[in-house]
Protein backbone atom coordinates (compact mmCIF):
# COMPACT_ATOMS: atom_id res chain seq x y z
CA UNK A 1 0.00 0.00 0.00
CA UNK A 2 1.86 3.11 -1.37
CA UNK A 3 0.59 6.02 0.70
CA UNK A 4 1.29 9.65 -2.01
CA UNK A 5 0.22 13.19 -0.32
CA UNK A 6 -0.17 15.48 -3.45
CA UNK A 7 0.73 18.78 -1.47
CA UNK A 8 2.57 22.14 -2.27
CA UNK A 9 1.70 24.99 0.44
CA UNK A 10 -0.09 27.55 -2.85
CA UNK A 11 -3.39 26.86 -3.59
CA UNK A 12 -4.73 26.35 -7.42
CA UNK A 13 -1.36 24.00 -7.75
CA UNK A 14 -3.30 21.27 -9.34
CA UNK A 15 -3.20 19.46 -6.28
CA UNK A 16 -6.67 18.24 -6.50
CA UNK A 17 -6.33 17.52 -9.91
CA UNK A 18 -3.53 15.52 -10.22
CA UNK A 19 -4.92 13.91 -7.24
CA UNK A 20 -8.03 12.41 -8.55
CA UNK A 21 -7.16 11.90 -12.41
CA UNK A 22 -4.00 9.96 -10.97
CA UNK A 23 -6.02 7.93 -8.92
CA UNK A 24 -8.72 7.39 -11.66
CA UNK A 25 -5.73 6.08 -13.97
CA UNK A 26 -4.87 3.69 -11.73
CA UNK A 27 -8.28 2.68 -10.92
CA UNK A 28 -8.47 2.13 -14.29
CA UNK A 29 -5.21 -0.25 -14.52
CA UNK A 30 -6.23 -2.48 -12.16
CA UNK A 31 -5.34 -0.95 -9.10
CA UNK A 32 -6.88 -0.34 -5.82
CA UNK A 33 -7.08 2.98 -4.89
CA UNK A 34 -8.15 5.30 -1.79
CA UNK A 35 -8.36 9.31 -2.64
CA UNK A 36 -8.49 10.57 0.94
CA UNK A 37 -9.45 14.20 0.73
CA UNK A 38 -7.79 16.03 3.52
CA UNK A 39 -8.92 19.76 2.65
CA UNK A 40 -11.90 21.34 3.96
CA UNK A 41 -13.20 22.65 0.54
CA UNK A 42 -13.97 18.88 -0.86
CA UNK A 43 -12.78 19.72 -4.11
CA UNK A 44 -11.86 16.08 -4.41
CA UNK A 45 -14.95 14.30 -3.33
CA UNK A 46 -16.77 16.74 -5.74
CA UNK A 47 -14.05 16.04 -8.30
CA UNK A 48 -15.49 12.68 -8.60
CA UNK A 49 -19.34 13.33 -8.63
CA UNK A 50 -19.31 12.77 -4.70
CA UNK A 51 -21.72 15.21 -2.81
CA UNK A 52 -19.95 15.57 0.10
CA UNK A 53 -22.04 19.09 1.84
CA UNK A 54 -23.82 17.94 4.62
CA UNK A 55 -21.98 14.76 4.92
CA UNK A 56 -21.10 12.60 7.62
CA UNK A 57 -19.44 10.73 8.88
CA UNK A 58 -16.11 12.33 7.15
CA UNK A 59 -12.44 12.49 7.65
CA UNK A 60 -12.96 14.87 10.29
CA UNK A 61 -14.75 12.21 12.25
CA UNK A 62 -11.79 10.23 11.44
CA UNK A 63 -9.11 12.33 12.66
CA UNK A 64 -11.05 13.29 16.13
CA UNK A 65 -12.11 8.82 16.49
CA UNK A 66 -15.63 9.78 16.40
CA UNK A 67 -16.23 7.20 13.26
CA UNK A 68 -14.18 4.02 12.21
CA UNK A 69 -12.29 3.85 8.70
CA UNK A 70 -15.08 1.39 7.84
CA UNK A 71 -18.06 4.34 8.40
CA UNK A 72 -15.86 6.65 6.75
CA UNK A 73 -14.63 5.07 3.44
CA UNK A 74 -17.41 5.58 0.38
CA UNK A 75 -17.33 4.08 -3.14
CA UNK A 76 -17.27 6.45 -5.99
CA UNK A 77 -18.48 6.27 -9.79
CA UNK A 78 -15.47 5.09 -10.60
CA UNK A 79 -14.74 1.08 -10.31
CA UNK A 80 -12.22 0.00 -7.97
CA UNK A 81 -11.53 3.85 -6.59
CA UNK A 82 -12.98 4.55 -3.06
CA UNK A 83 -12.81 8.02 -0.69
CA UNK A 84 -12.41 9.05 2.47
CA UNK A 85 -14.76 11.97 2.23
CA UNK A 86 -14.30 16.26 3.39
CA UNK A 87 -16.22 19.05 3.94
CA UNK A 88 -16.04 21.77 5.87
CA UNK A 89 -16.35 20.79 8.93
CA UNK A 90 -12.67 19.45 8.86
CA UNK A 91 -11.79 23.13 9.59
CA UNK A 92 -12.71 22.63 13.44
CA UNK A 93 -9.91 20.22 13.12
CA UNK A 94 -7.03 21.99 14.37
CA UNK A 95 -8.92 23.64 17.04
CA UNK A 96 -11.13 20.12 18.34
CA UNK A 97 -7.80 18.90 18.75
CA UNK A 98 -5.38 21.62 20.10
CA UNK A 99 -4.88 19.62 23.25
CA UNK A 100 -4.07 16.40 22.53
CA UNK A 101 -0.13 15.30 22.19
CA UNK A 102 -0.79 13.14 19.58
CA UNK A 103 -2.43 15.62 17.19
CA UNK A 104 -0.42 15.18 14.09
CA UNK A 105 -0.50 11.85 13.71
CA UNK A 106 -4.42 10.81 13.76
CA UNK A 107 -4.27 10.35 9.67
CA UNK A 108 -1.18 8.22 10.26
CA UNK A 109 -2.95 6.25 12.67
CA UNK A 110 -6.26 6.22 10.98
CA UNK A 111 -4.47 4.78 8.19
CA UNK A 112 -2.13 2.27 9.93
CA UNK A 113 -5.04 0.47 10.80
CA UNK A 114 -6.75 0.05 7.10
CA UNK A 115 -5.42 -3.53 6.25
CA UNK A 116 -2.69 -3.63 4.21
CA UNK A 117 -3.53 -5.68 1.15
CA UNK A 118 -6.93 -3.74 0.74
CA UNK A 119 -5.23 -1.09 -1.35
CA UNK A 120 -2.41 -0.57 -3.90
CA UNK A 121 -2.19 3.05 -3.19
CA UNK A 122 -3.85 5.89 -1.09
CA UNK A 123 -3.51 9.33 -2.34
CA UNK A 124 -4.00 12.20 -0.27
CA UNK A 125 -5.05 15.25 -1.35
CA UNK A 126 -3.87 18.24 0.77
CA UNK A 127 -5.18 21.08 2.21
CA UNK A 128 -3.18 24.61 0.34
CA UNK A 129 -1.78 25.75 4.00
CA UNK A 130 0.56 25.13 6.73
CA UNK A 131 -1.46 23.47 9.45
CA UNK A 132 -2.41 20.99 11.66
CA UNK A 133 -3.94 18.89 8.73
CA UNK A 134 -0.53 19.24 6.83
CA UNK A 135 1.22 18.32 9.46
CA UNK A 136 -0.99 15.31 10.09
CA UNK A 137 -0.83 14.83 5.90
CA UNK A 138 3.13 14.76 6.16
CA UNK A 139 3.72 12.59 8.68
CA UNK A 140 1.13 9.97 7.48
CA UNK A 141 2.67 9.75 3.58
CA UNK A 142 5.55 7.92 2.49
CA UNK A 143 5.64 9.87 -0.64
CA UNK A 144 5.14 13.25 -1.95
CA UNK A 145 4.14 14.25 -5.59
CA UNK A 146 4.45 18.08 -5.11
CA UNK A 147 2.83 19.65 -8.81
CA UNK A 148 4.04 23.04 -9.27
CA UNK A 149 2.44 25.75 -11.57
CA UNK A 150 4.80 27.09 -13.69
CA UNK A 151 4.34 31.37 -12.20
CA UNK A 152 7.13 33.32 -11.24
CA UNK A 153 6.35 32.12 -7.44
CA UNK A 154 6.43 28.59 -7.90
CA UNK A 155 10.16 28.03 -7.05
CA UNK A 156 9.29 29.31 -3.43
CA UNK A 157 6.46 26.88 -2.85
CA UNK A 158 8.67 24.32 -4.03
CA UNK A 159 11.61 25.41 -1.28
CA UNK A 160 8.80 25.76 1.49
CA UNK A 161 8.15 21.95 0.96
CA UNK A 162 11.72 21.13 0.66
CA UNK A 163 12.37 23.44 4.25
CA UNK A 164 8.88 21.43 5.86
CA UNK A 165 10.98 18.56 5.15
CA UNK A 166 13.91 19.08 6.22
CA UNK A 167 12.46 20.67 9.41
CA UNK A 168 10.18 17.13 9.66
CA UNK A 169 13.45 15.03 9.40
CA UNK A 170 15.03 16.92 11.95
CA UNK A 171 12.51 16.10 14.43
CA UNK A 172 10.84 12.74 13.66
CA UNK A 173 14.35 11.11 12.08
CA UNK A 174 12.30 10.28 8.97
CA UNK A 175 10.02 12.35 6.74
CA UNK A 176 8.56 11.55 3.29
CA UNK A 177 9.96 11.23 0.05
CA UNK A 178 9.70 13.84 -3.14
CA UNK A 179 8.50 10.90 -5.70
CA UNK A 180 7.24 13.72 -8.57
CA UNK A 181 7.39 17.05 -9.45
CA UNK A 182 4.91 17.87 -11.99
CA UNK A 183 4.93 20.85 -13.43
CA UNK A 184 1.43 22.36 -14.05
CA UNK A 185 -0.36 24.94 -16.05
CA UNK A 186 1.99 25.03 -18.55
CA UNK A 187 1.78 27.33 -21.75
CA UNK A 188 4.90 28.18 -23.48
CA UNK A 189 6.36 31.56 -22.71
CA UNK A 190 9.54 32.20 -22.05
CA UNK A 191 9.38 32.72 -18.22
CA UNK A 192 7.58 29.29 -18.21
CA UNK A 193 10.26 27.69 -19.71
CA UNK A 194 12.75 28.99 -17.52
CA UNK A 195 11.31 27.91 -14.48
CA UNK A 196 11.15 24.47 -16.14
CA UNK A 197 14.57 24.48 -16.30
CA UNK A 198 15.70 25.35 -12.95
CA UNK A 199 13.09 22.56 -11.66
CA UNK A 200 14.60 20.52 -13.79
CA UNK A 201 18.23 21.79 -11.93
CA UNK A 202 16.59 21.45 -8.64
CA UNK A 203 14.86 18.37 -9.31
CA UNK A 204 16.66 15.84 -11.44
CA UNK A 205 15.51 12.72 -10.64
CA UNK A 206 11.89 13.74 -9.45
CA UNK A 207 11.05 16.31 -12.22
CA UNK A 208 8.29 14.32 -14.27
CA UNK A 209 8.84 14.04 -17.77
CA UNK A 210 5.32 14.68 -18.83
CA UNK A 211 4.09 18.27 -18.14
CA UNK A 212 0.22 19.21 -17.39
CA UNK A 213 -0.59 22.03 -20.23
CA UNK A 214 -3.24 24.69 -19.50
CA UNK A 215 -6.40 22.88 -20.88
CA UNK A 216 -9.97 23.99 -20.68
CA UNK A 217 -11.17 20.09 -20.74
CA UNK A 218 -9.28 19.70 -17.71
CA UNK A 219 -11.12 22.58 -15.71
CA UNK A 220 -14.39 21.64 -17.12
CA UNK A 221 -13.85 18.25 -16.21
CA UNK A 222 -13.29 19.36 -12.79
CA UNK A 223 -16.42 21.35 -12.60
CA UNK A 224 -18.35 18.77 -14.25
CA UNK A 225 -17.44 16.30 -11.04
CA UNK A 226 -15.80 13.90 -13.74
CA UNK A 227 -12.40 12.88 -14.07
CA UNK A 228 -10.71 13.72 -17.42
CA UNK A 229 -10.36 10.58 -18.78
CA UNK A 230 -14.46 10.09 -18.37
CA UNK A 231 -15.16 14.03 -19.61
CA UNK A 232 -12.22 14.12 -22.27
CA UNK A 233 -10.35 10.86 -22.54
CA UNK A 234 -8.74 11.79 -26.26
CA UNK A 235 -7.66 15.32 -24.81
CA UNK A 236 -4.21 16.26 -24.36
CA UNK A 237 -4.70 16.89 -20.68
CA UNK A 238 -5.98 13.07 -20.74
CA UNK A 239 -2.95 11.74 -22.08
CA UNK A 240 -0.67 14.33 -20.17
CA UNK A 241 -2.73 12.85 -17.28
CA UNK A 242 -2.04 8.95 -18.08
CA UNK A 243 1.72 9.65 -18.70
CA UNK A 244 2.01 11.42 -14.77
CA UNK A 245 -0.16 8.72 -13.19
CA UNK A 246 1.99 5.27 -15.22
CA UNK A 247 5.19 7.30 -14.48
CA UNK A 248 4.44 7.54 -10.71
CA UNK A 249 3.27 3.99 -11.04
CA UNK A 250 6.36 2.95 -12.33
CA UNK A 251 8.72 4.19 -9.53
CA UNK A 252 8.92 2.11 -7.24
CA UNK A 253 8.27 2.91 -3.46
CA UNK A 254 12.05 2.26 -2.50
N1 LIG B 1 -4.36 21.66 -16.68
C1 LIG B 1 -5.29 22.57 -16.32
N2 LIG B 1 -5.70 23.51 -17.19
C2 LIG B 1 -6.61 24.44 -16.82
N3 LIG B 1 -7.18 24.51 -15.62
C3 LIG B 1 -6.82 23.60 -14.71
C4 LIG B 1 -5.85 22.59 -15.01
N4 LIG B 1 -5.69 21.82 -13.90
C5 LIG B 1 -6.51 22.32 -12.97
N5 LIG B 1 -7.20 23.38 -13.45
C6 LIG B 1 -8.15 24.20 -12.73
O1 LIG B 1 -7.46 25.05 -11.84
C7 LIG B 1 -8.17 25.17 -10.61
C8 LIG B 1 -7.28 24.72 -9.45
O2 LIG B 1 -6.95 23.36 -9.62
P1 LIG B 1 -6.94 22.38 -8.39
O3 LIG B 1 -6.48 21.05 -8.88
O4 LIG B 1 -8.25 22.40 -7.69
O5 LIG B 1 -5.80 23.06 -7.52
P2 LIG B 1 -5.42 22.87 -5.95
O6 LIG B 1 -6.03 21.61 -5.47
O7 LIG B 1 -3.92 22.84 -5.94
O8 LIG B 1 -5.95 24.09 -5.24
C9 LIG B 1 -9.42 24.33 -10.76
O9 LIG B 1 -10.48 25.14 -11.14
C10 LIG B 1 -9.07 23.36 -11.87
O10 LIG B 1 -10.21 22.92 -12.59
MG1 LIG C 1 -7.29 21.21 -3.90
Amino acid sequence: MRRVAFINEKGGTCKTTLCVNVAAWLAASGRRVLVADLDTQGHAGKSLGVDVRGLSPTVHDLLLGRARFEEVVRPTPVPGLELLPANKTLSRFPVEAAGAPDRADRLRVALAEVPGDRYDFVLVDAPPSVSLVTENVLRAAEELVVPVALTYLALDGCAEIVDSLERLRAERGEAPRIALVVPALYRKTQLADEILEKLRERFPRELSRAVLGWSVKVDEAQSHGMTIFEYAPGSPGAGALASIAAELAERSAA
